[in-house]
């Protein structure tokens, strides 16, 4: 175990350039088994969930070298289609190798995921758009045994809900169908363009990812290809946030602004000054912000759940009251119990949080439960007096470069008292 340790107060400042997106290299690291060759993905983040993807791979029996934020998967030989539970249980996302084994090998064995505990997390919409596709699936004890009997045959799929995992499951596992596969009420994340622009760079025909109906015409075989990871969108925010909530003055570099200036508004209304050119982007804060009226997450273009949590630290010492609504999954305010603890004043009800901006934060010992929710924490422990100590550091880094953020944040072992 780890602790991030945080000397506050101390501002973001100065300039950051913006790792690869977790959420588009995880499909594609899955994506990449479908090749039958060597795909050289860049602009790879170095982070927690990227080496257990790796380490899933390598399981597998593809090859990998990752340099540079350059990984090379090789995966002509695939010796076996099977993932073991320690591997499912590290992420939430080992579940989208399901879509790209059955795709590559007719069948999968595997457990069910882990990942952050946001509340239920199950995975029926998976499951059951796999089996409309044709996948026979057994669970036998927690262990899924998939098959498919001879190809899939390309169907019409109405998601309930629309599911970013469910979504990139059917368009790996129908990605190699007989006919066409049509998604509707499809996730519309960029993160799902991301994985669809690689797909399709290896030869898949994959049309209206980024809207809420995508088709999927099903090919014989796809090649190897060079392919660059979008920046990723939360942790460009975060950023953000820890800029505004310390007063700072930040650049970030490589980012892409297109992807989050729906929530430049909340910025503007804490405060903010932004300004975007080409893939820079500049944030002013001032030296104490303002509240912001209501923040509701929503599946993309709404305001994204995984800022949720890094936006309710910026506004833990703003000027007045905010108001925070939590429609995605049921339990994501864990670490407001923790905001608490540095002397936020935080009320939740709920899936509603309300934050009463408070005149200064001090830092005490507070443990993260999950991804955000360190991130969160790391903000308001830049923001606070003193020193921070944050239980769980491995929460942060399965999503964040620590080599971004500035000096006075450090990774230290945990010793015990
Ligand atoms: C992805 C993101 C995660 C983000 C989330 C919502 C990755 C690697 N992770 O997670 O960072 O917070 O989207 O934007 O891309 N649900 C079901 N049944 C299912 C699937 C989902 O009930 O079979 C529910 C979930 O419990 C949750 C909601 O649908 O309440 C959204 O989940 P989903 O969009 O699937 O999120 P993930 O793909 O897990």
């Amino acid at each position: 175990m780890q602790n991030i340790v945080i000397h506050g107060p101390c501002q973001l400042s100065g300039e950051i350039t913006v790792q690869g997106a977790k959420n588009s290299i995880l499909p594609i690291l899955a994506a990449s088994v479908l090749s039958r060759g060597e795909c050289i993905i860049k602009n790879c983040p170095n982070i927690l969930d990227v080496q257990t993807s790796i380490e899933i791979l390598n399981y597998l029996g593809c090859k990998t070298k990752f340099e540079n934020s350059t990984l090379i998967v090789n995966s002509e030989i695939i010796s076996r289609n099977e993932i073991p539970d320690y591997l499912m249980r590290k992420m939430r996302s080992s579940i989208i190798f399901l879509g790209a084994l059955v795709a590559r090998t007719g069948g999968a064995k595997l457990t069910f995921p882990g990942g952050c505990n946001l509340g239920p997390r199950p995975i029926d919409i998976h499951l059951s758009s796999l089996q409309q596709l044709g996948v026979s699936i057994n669970n036998i004890h927690g262990a899924l045994e998939c098959k498919i009997l001879d190809k899939i045959s390309g169907t019409d799929i109405v998601l309930p809900f629309p599911s970013v995992g469910a979504t990139e499951n059917v368009i790996l596992a129908s990605s190699t169908c007989k006919g066409t596969t049509i998604i509707e009420n499809a996730a519309r994340e960029p993160e799902i363009s991301d994985l669809a622009n690689f797909l399709n760079s290896m030869g898949a025909k994959i049309k209206g990812a980024g809207s809420s109906k995508i088709t999927i015409e099903g090919v014989n075989k796809f090649h190897p290809s060079e392919y660059s990871v979008i920046p990723d969108r939360i942790v460009s925010i975060t950023l953000m946030a820890g800029a505004a909530a310390t007063g700072g003055n930040l650049i970030l570099r490589k980012t892409d602004p297109n992807l989050i200036k729906s929530i430049f508004p909340i910025f503007e209304e804490a405060g903010c000054l932004i300004k975007t050119y080409k893939d820079t982007l500049k944030i002013n804060a001032p030296e104490k912000i303002h509240s912001v009226e209501e923040i509701r997450t929503m599946p993309y273009p709404g305001f994204p759940t995984d800022a949720q949590a890094p936006i309710m630290a910026m506004l833990a010492k703003s000027i007045g009251t905010s108001v925070f609504v939590e429609t995605i999954f049921e339990n994501r305010f864990k670490h407001a119990e923790e905001l608490i603890k540095l002397g936020a004043k935080i009320k939740v009800n709920g899936n509603v949080a309300v934050v009463e901006g408070v005149e200064n934060l001090f830092g005490a010992k507070i443990r993260a439960h999950d991804l955000r929710g360190a991130a969160a924490l790391v903000i308001a422990g830049l923001a606070s007096y003193g020193k921070t100590i944050i239980e769980g550091a491995e929460y942060f880094l399965r999503g964040y470069e620590i080599s971004n953020f500035p000096n006075c944040i450090k990774i230290e072992p945990t010793i015990e008292d």
